[in-house]
């Protein structure tokens, strides 16, 4: 698992946090805003958030746009995702295990239909 950093420097948040909040929901900065305070204005926040907020599966390099229409095309789990888009089917390099630590977000992605 790739080591967690503080992205939003001005409020001390970490990528782990905003994948949480992904996870619980959030898409866009604002939405980052509300649940866990980024700025949204720091040099983290600036460069960092937008292409966090874009990426699903940082093992396969899948996007978020790549996953949604993956989604509306009638992908209704988790699996059917993978097939699709191969999100949530890396292996993590440092275990050689199978990763899937995108699949929660990608099952919230699911659940709420964005
Ligand atoms: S982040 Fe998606 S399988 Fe690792």
């Amino acid at each position: 698992m790739a080591a967690n950093r503080i992205i939003c420097t001005t409020n001390d948040v970490d990528y782990i946090a905003i994948r949480r909040a992904m996870i619980g929901g959030a898409r866009t900065v604002n939405d980052l805003k509300e649940k866990i305070c980024v700025c949204g204005e720091c040099e983290g926040c600036k460069t960092e958030l937008p292409i966090i907020l874009s990426t699903v599966c940082g093992c396969e390099k899948v996007s978020y746009d790549a996953v949604l229409a993956a989604i509306k095309a009638g992908a209704d789990t988790v699996e059917k995702v993978g097939e699709a888009t191969k999100a949530g089917t890396g292996i993590d390099k440092e275990t050689g295990e199978p990763c899937g630590r995108c699949k929660p977000l990608i099952q919230n992605m699911i659940d709420l239909g964005r």
